[in-house]
């Protein structure tokens, strides 16, 4: 497995290739990721990795500084996971100026759910997913569906602008007790990870009650904010939305149920296709 840091370097490297099947990540690694790598190798004919800590997408009060950087860890899982080429750019050779043309994405789609409490998210997302692609000549991107509303996005994205690529969702890993494989898992303390599948609980038995039939969506998400509430936890959202656009859902269409919520400083995010 080769690392490189720069553009040129990477130019190189993927030169000899024509179908890069390339697995975008900010690091920290876990299984989850793993099994993305896992997906993408058979759809190209070099697999790679990007690692890269995307500040566009984080908030002013978001955990930037804090992000845990594990290139040499994470180095060792993508060789062991057969990963054949990562790309691990500074800050500064991805933005050598500041990045003035940058992608907006539409309000319904962006501006909801993650977009309504991390505004300016998938615009960071976005231009930085733009230019991963571009920089890897990617024909094949695997991202998580653990980020349901990401993959939308990025989907939409790569729709509408006619990228030459073809994207992948990789199915949610999770713990045996149900928790969602995520890189913030790592600041859970003892006693919260302990607690953290309480998440995914809350969005079984909402999915549970959507599939026997019940309809009243506003009460069934009240009640699951009002039980995490009660664990301690400060949902942001636990809502049954539609899987094609993430709006309200009308009879008939096919379900994702999707919450975020914070537990003591860690905030967590998962859904559940139903
Ligand atoms: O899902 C992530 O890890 C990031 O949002 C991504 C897609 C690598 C863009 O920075």
């Amino acid at each position: 497995m080769q690392l490189v840091h720069t553009l040129a370097d990477l130019q190189s490297a993927l030169a000899p290739y024509h179908h890069p099947a390339v697995v975008p990540t900010m690091g920290n690694l876990h299984e989850g990721h793993l099994a993305l790598v896992q997906l993408a190798k058979p759809l190209g004919d070099i697999t790679v990795a990007t690692i890269f800590v995307n500040r566009l997408q984080f908030g002013p009060k978001d955990d930037f500084d804090t992000y845990p950087r594990t290139l040499a860890a994470d180095c060792d899982k993508l060789h062991a996971a057969g990963c054949d080429l990562v790309f691990a750019p500074s800050e500064t050779e991805l933005f050598p100026q500041t990045q003035g043309f940058t992608v907006t994405p539409p309000d319904q789609l962006a501006n909801i759910l993650e977009g309504e409490f991390r505004p300016g998210f998938f615009k960071g997302v976005c231009t930085v997913v733009l230019k991963l692609l571009s920089c890897t000549h990617a024909r094949s991107a695997v991202f998580g569906k653990k980020d349901y509303q990401q993959l939308k996005v990025i989907r939409q994205m790569v729709r509408q602008f006619n990228l030459p690529v073809n994207v992948l969702g990789g199915e949610t890993l999770r713990s045996p007790e149900g928790l969602a494989l995520s890189s913030r898992n790592s600041y859970l303390s003892p006693a919260e990870r302990e607690q953290a599948p309480q998440l995914h609980a809350a969005l079984a038995t909402l999915a549970q009650a959507v599939r026997s039939g019940s309809t009243d969506f506003a009460s069934l998400q009240e009640a699951a904010m009002q039980s995490l509430r009660r664990q301690g936890w400060l949902p942001d959202y636990v809502v049954a939305r539609r899987q094609s656009d993430l709006q309200e859902p009308q009879a008939g269409d096919a379900l994702v149920v999707l919450a975020a919520a914070r537990l003591g400083t860690t905030r967590l995010i998962d859904n559940l296709e139903v």
